[in-house]
C-alpha cells in the first residue's frame, strides 16, 4: 500500500517544518520529490541531501511568474503539494496592502497558478493528485491572522471548485488543514511557557502535533489508496477545531 514508486512530486515550501516531512514521507514511498524552497539553493540543497533521491528548486512563490519559473526546473509532476505560506501576525486593522498582496500571491495565487501549469498533463494522462496544506484557522481564526486565515479559506474554496471538475479525468484535489504543529515557524511561541500553556487549553489532545503527523495524512490523499478521496479538508488538530 501507499507506494508511489514512479510518481514525481513536487512540495512547495519544504525546506523544513511540515513540507519537508511530506517530502521525506512521499521519497520514502518511492516518489521522485523536487524540493522547493525561497530563501537560499544552499538551503533547498541541504534539505535535499536529507531526502533520498530528490531535487532541489529554489523558487519564491511571491514573485510574479514563479509558476512559470518553478515548472522550467521540474517538468510535468504527477503529484502537487502546495505547502508554501507566508503569514503575517498583527491586527486586522494594522496590515498593509504590501502584506495583504505577499499573502494573497503565496497562500493563493500560487496554487492557481501552480494548478494551471501542473493540470494539463495530469489530464492527459487521467492521474493526478493534488493536496493543498489549509489551516485550522479555516475554522477558528487567530485575531491576529485575518488575511492569512482568509488566504486559506479561499484556498479550499478553489479545491473544492476544482476537484469537481477535475475528479472525471483521475485527478484528486484535497486539503490538509494542521492544527499548532511545532515547527520552526512556531519555535519562538511555543518556547514561551505561558502562552504555549494557553494554546494547549485549546487543543482537546492537550498538546502540538508534529510534522511527521501530518506527512501520514497527505501520503494516504497523494497515493492510489486514495483514490476516491477528493474534496475534502483533512484536519490534523487534535481536535482543535472543535
Ligand atoms: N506549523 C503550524 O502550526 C501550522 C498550522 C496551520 C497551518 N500550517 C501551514 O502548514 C504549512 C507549513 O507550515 P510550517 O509551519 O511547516 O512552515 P515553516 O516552518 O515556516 O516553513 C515554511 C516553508 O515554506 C517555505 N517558504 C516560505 N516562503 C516561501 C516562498 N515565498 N516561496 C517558496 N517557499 C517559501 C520555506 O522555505 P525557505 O525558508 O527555504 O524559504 C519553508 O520551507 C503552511 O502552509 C502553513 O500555513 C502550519
Amino acid at each position: 500500500m501507499f507506494d508511489l514508486t514512479g510518481k514525481k512530486a513536487l512540495v512547495t515550501g519544504s525546506t523544513q517544518g511540515i513540507g519537508f516531512a511530506i517530502a521525506l514521507c512521499l521519497a520514502q514511498r518511492g516518489a521522485k520529490v523536487f524540493v522547493n524552497g525561497a530563501s537560499s539553493m544552499e538551503k533547498c540543497k541541504a534539505a535535499s541531501d536529507k531526502i533520498p533521491g530528490s531535487i532541489p528548486v529554489k523558487v519564491d512563490l511571491s514573485h510574479e511568474g514563479c509558476a512559470d519559473e518553478i515548472y522550467a526546473q521540474t517538468g510535468d509532476i504527477d503529484i502537487l503539494v502546495l505547502n508554501a505560506s507566508v503569514q503575517y501576525r498583527k491586527a486586522w486593522d494594522e496590515i498593509t496592502s504590501d502584506e495583504f498582496d505577499t499573502q494573497i500571491q503565496v497562500n493563493l495565487k500560487s496554487s492557481l497558478e501552480l494548478m494551471q501549469k501542473y493540470v494539463p498533463n495530469m489530464k492527459k494522462q487521467g492521474w493526478g493528485r493534488i493536496v493543498t496544506v489549509g489551516s485550522v484557522q479555516q475554522y477558528k481564526p487567530h485575531t491576529h491572522m485575518a488575511v492569512y486565515a482568509a488566504s486559506k479559506c479561499a484556498q479550499m474554496s478553489l479545491v473544492n471548485n476544482l476537484a469537481a471538475q477535475l475528479a472525471q479525468f483521475g485527478i484528486t484535489v484535497n486539503n490538509m488543514s494542521p492544527g499548532v504543529i511545532a515547527t520552526p515557524r512556531n519555535d519562538a511561541a511555543l518556547a514561551d511557557e505561558e502562552y504555549s500553556k494557553v494554546i494547549y487549553s485549546k487543543i482537546p489532545a492537550g498538546y502540538a502535533g508534529t510534522a511527521e503527523d501530518c506527512a501520514g495524512g497527505v501520503l494516504l490523499l497523494c497515493s492510489e489508496e486514495g483514490r476516491y478521496i477528493t474534496g475534502s479538508d483533512l484536519i490534523i488538530d487534535g481536535g482543535m477545531h472543535l
